[in-house]
């Protein structure tokens, strides 16, 4: 498959939380996790991990950290957004746009390859840093699911489920 135009990439993204079996080809996973490093951050600070889970039964383990995670138990791939624990508000804020950035990007680069993705968050914060090996300063932030669409395939969409572009936007002032 061609890799998609980047506006395309971008219609055609949408959550994906069903998967074929077909593993992800690990330059594939790669060149996902590479956008994310690539990504922008405040300071170039860069405070983000990731940790690339693959095995199964670990898989399965993660998709009981939250209630909609079930999507992860399937996935060829899911990735583990890691941040440090931080108790200041605006430094916290700062590191989840990073993140969000970084998330995105990921997301973006797995659709340009045909590769659904699907964020999952975290509820028990425990169990998510027991089955990652996560030190005491850290945290999954959230979850990014990987895999090939098991229904319809990554098209670009045309009428998506979203506030009308006027409504968004306002010019020059609100
Ligand atoms: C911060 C954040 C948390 C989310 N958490 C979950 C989640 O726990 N489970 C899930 O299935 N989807 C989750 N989503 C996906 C959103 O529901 C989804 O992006 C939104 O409904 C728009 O749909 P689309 O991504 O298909 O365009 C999350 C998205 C974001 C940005």
């Amino acid at each position: 498959m061609s890799p998609m135009e980047t506006f395309d990439a971008i219609r055609a993204r949408r959550n994906v939380r069903a998967y074929t079996d077909r593993p992800i080809p690990p330059e594939h996973l790669d060149r996902i996790l590479e956008a994310g490093r690539r990504a922008p951050s405040s300071m170039n600070d860069q405070a983000w991990d990731f940790v690339v889970v693959t095995e199964r039964d670990r898989l399965r383990e993660l998709s009981r950290v939250w209630r909609y995670a079930g999507h992860v138990a399937d996935s060829a791939a899911t990735i583990a957004l890691v941040l440090p624990v931080v108790v200041d508000r605006d430094e916290r804020d700062i590191r989840w746009f990073d993140l969000g950035q970084a998330a995105m990007a990921m997301m973006l680069a797995a659709a340009d390859l045909g590769v659904g993705s699907s964020h999952a968050a975290v509820g028990d914060q425990d169990l998510a840093r027991a089955l990652l090996g996560l030190p005491e300063d850290r945290e999954c932030a959230m979850l990014l699911a990987l895999g090939y669409p098991a229904g319809r395939p990554l098209r670009p969409i045309e009428e998506p489920d979203r506030r009308p572009l006027d409504r968004v936007v306002h010019r020059e002032r609100w």
